[in-house]
């Protein structure tokens, strides 16, 4: 723990602090470097202006808050992390798995490919002014909601594979799977399931109007440049309201997700009620997909990682029913996460069920008391003595993320 990082609301925020990060999703405010000093007052207003509410301050590199000001320590955050999390995880609805993970992988796989193909030529033809087609998007969704169905696993692994320059397609078919497995956790059935699903793989159709050199600005945006990307829920609902067949329900999530329950997002500036299930679902569903991919503009955190700090933004940013869903959805341990187990071995979570969302199968890879690679194994951690001792970064182990999936995928 750092004694320097203390979190503070914005409107405490002064000339001089040094903001160590700022507590929000990176699509909701144009400070996209992690890390910076506040040194005049138009970057003040900004960061005061655009949504966020609380920021983590380093004192050693910068003014201290004023002592009237309410401050946390990263010991306080991380002990109400914990408790939200292991509350939202106490009651979970059984989602039966009809195959194992090692069976839908190699279906899962074909179904993503299939699936970034016809995305992108949807989005390329809407891009050239074509009338939207859905009866493609419908059977992909169809085959979406199957694959989940039999094992939710399989597809929400392989969704995170990505690089930069299929982010966008290959976000809307992960928004997609992650609608279908959280509306499932909900209750929701047949149709709804479907619904949520298409909202997801259309949601961000509108960032075909963005151009290509805000989409994928390197630096943070100019107030300017954010505004344009804040009208990409706006151009999609213009692109679908034209297109037969799209239902009220995409409409809604379309231009909805990025509104927030405190009123803070755009493009209506809702709140509360007046958001539907499904666009606070699109809420959830987007921005953890988001900051778990990587971009030219930053690398992506690790889910277990983002799963933390959404649960420690939550307050105001999302409906409280719907991400403790989302975190039974995706588990406290999402798949892929690199762990440390009390042996002292590494592993990377690579299967779980509702049943085990604390006790997960981990493939065990490394030795990181010898620091050596170990002929990978599976592990069953419900079934196990041993068990998880905490989350790693994989960059502190020096670990390619792409060798973790592919330990993943094996499903040794
Ligand atoms: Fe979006
Ligand atoms: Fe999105």
């Amino acid at each position: 723990m750092n004694a320097n990082l203390k979190k503070i609301h914005v409107a405490d925020v002064r000339l001089g602090m040094y903001v160590h990060e700022v507590c929000g999703s990176w699509m909701d405010h144009p400070f996209w470097k992690k890390t910076f000093k506040v040194s005049n007052a138009n970057m003040l207003k900004t960061l005061q202006d655009c949504g966020i509410q609380e920021v983590w301050i380093d004192v050693s590199k910068g003014l201290d808050v004023g002592a009237d000001a309410e401050a946390f320590s990263e010991e306080d955050e991380k002990l109400k992390v914990d408790e939200t999390l292991l509350s939202a995880v106490k009651t979970v609805k059984k989602s039966e798995r009809t195959v194992e993970l090692h069976q839908e992988l190699g279906r899962a796989r074909m179904i993503h490919a299939r699936a970034k193909k016809e995305v992108t030529s949807m989005f390329q033809e809407a891009r050239m002014g074509k009338a939207l087609q859905l009866e493609q998007a419908e059977s992909l969704v169809e085959e979406i909601s199957q694959s989940i169905m039999r094992n939710q696993c399989a597809l929400l692994s392989l969704a995170r594979l990505k690089n930069k320059d299929d982010y966008t397609y290959l976000h809307s078919v992960a928004v997609c799977a992650l609608m279908i497995a959280l509306g499932r956790q909900l209750g929701m059935e047949g149709d709804a399931l479907r619904q949520a699903g298409m909202a997801g793989l259309l949601h961000d159709i509108g960032k075909i109007m963005t151009p290509e050199e805000v989409l994928n600005k390197p630096g943070s945006l100019t107030r300017e440049e954010f505004d344009i990307m804040k009208q990409h829920p706006r151009s999609g609902w213009e692109i679908l309201k034209i297109a037969p067949g799209v239902s009220e329900i995409s409409l809604d999530v379309c231009l909805h997700h990025h509104e927030r329950l405190d009123g803070k997002g755009y493009p209506e500036k809702l709140s509360g009620e007046s958001i539907s299930l499904f666009a606070r679902m699109g809420a959830v569903c987007d921005v953890y997909d988001a900051i778990t991919s990587t971009r030219c503009y930053k690398s992506g955190w690790d889910p277990a990682e983002a799963i933390r700090k959404m649960a420690e933004w939550k307050d105001g940013n999302y409906d409280e029913s719907v991400f403790h869903a989302f975190v039974k959805t995706v588990g406290i341990y999402p798949i892929g996460t690199l762990v440390s187990l009390a042996s002292g071995r590494l592993g990377v979570v690579a299967d779980q069920s509702a049943d085990s969302l604390l006790t997960p199968k981990v493939v065990v890879f490394y030795s990181g008391r010898q620091r050596e690679h170990l002929y990978p194994e599976m592990m069953d951690l419900s079934k196990s003595l041993d068990e998880i001792a905490g989350i790693e970064k994989p960059s502190d182990w020096k670990f390619d993320p792409e060798m973790l999936q592919g330990l993943v995928q094996l499903g040794v």
